[in-house]
């Protein structure tokens, strides 16, 4: 097994440019996070959230800097390479889930496990599994539109974690669910996070950031903050209207 982080970057820059105007979406964050951390992300609007997740999933080229996955370069690779990476390991949750409209529920989670490799067989056990842990079992045969804003982002949690990806990046992940629906979302990050699941998650949430191991803080760009949480106040709270305050 390899030692190398799943994730290092070196100064990466982000400047879009809108019209004649550079907007400098993100300026030198240096992170490093090791196999089997689950980083939190957070920060106020603009504050280039999800440029970087982006960036570190190949959704978007940075403007300069490097991007190394489990020690290989990535910010040179071709679109097409990338696709392969994130194929192989990188999983991915947005805010808005962008299900595949024309296929069963279960459909949708198991193509990634298939195009990654595993059988038929493996794909169907993980997606029973993943969906049966978010209590999804019995719309499997849906199609996503029938299903209520939360499924369907449970669902895309589930499509995100049906390869087993070395990497799961989730931009607010929890940003349109109601309590239960966060709960679901939450136990199933812990559980899989607990299995050893390398996670980086953008919320605004704070009892969503107390699930994870570290919480880092961007600001204009920059990292203003990066702190563990210490192991006592991790956790989602069972009494999930709780808001945990992550420093005193
Ligand atoms: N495609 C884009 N074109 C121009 N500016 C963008 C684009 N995407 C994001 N930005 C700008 O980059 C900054 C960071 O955005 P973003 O990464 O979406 O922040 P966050 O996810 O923290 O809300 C903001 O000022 C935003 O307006
Ligand atoms: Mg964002």
């Amino acid at each position: 097994m390899s030692e190398d982080p799943v994730v290092k970057t070196v100064n990466p820059v982000k400047i879009y440019q809108n019209g004649d105007v550079p907007v400098p979406a993100v300026r030198g964050v240096d992170l490093q996070v090791e196999a089997g951390e689950f980083v939190a992300v957070m920060g106020p609007s603009g504050s280039g959230k999800s440029t970087l997740v982006h960036m570190l999933g190949g959704l978007d080229q940075r403007t300069s800097g490097e991007i190394w996955i489990s020690g290989k370069r990535a910010d040179t690779l071709s679109e097409s390479k990338w696709a392969l990476l994130r194929r192989r390991g990188v999983g991915f949750v947005f805010q808005f889930f962008n299900l595949i409209g024309n296929m069963t529920v279960a459909d949708n989670v198991e193509l990634p496990a298939l195009l990654a490799g595993a059988s038929p067989r493996e794909a169907r056990q993980r997606r029973e599994f993943l969906l049966g842990e978010l209590g999804l079992a019995a719309r499997a045969d849906d199609p996503p539109a029938r299903l209520a804003g939360g499924e369907q982002q449970r669902v895309a949690l589930a499509r995100a974690l049906a390869h087993e990806p070395s990497l799961l990046l989730a931009d607010e992940p929890t940003g349109n669910l109601d309590t239960r629906n966060t709960r679901d979302v939450l136990r199933l990050l812990s559980q899989v996070h607990k299995k050893g699941q390398t996670i980086i998650m953008v919320t605004h949430d704070h009892r969503a950031a107390s699930c994870a191991d570290r919480v880092i803080s961007l600001l204009d760009g920059q990292i203003v903050d990066d702190a563990p949480i210490p192991a006592a106040r991790r956790g989602p709270r069972r009494n999930a209207g709780d808001v945990i305050e992550l420093r005193g």
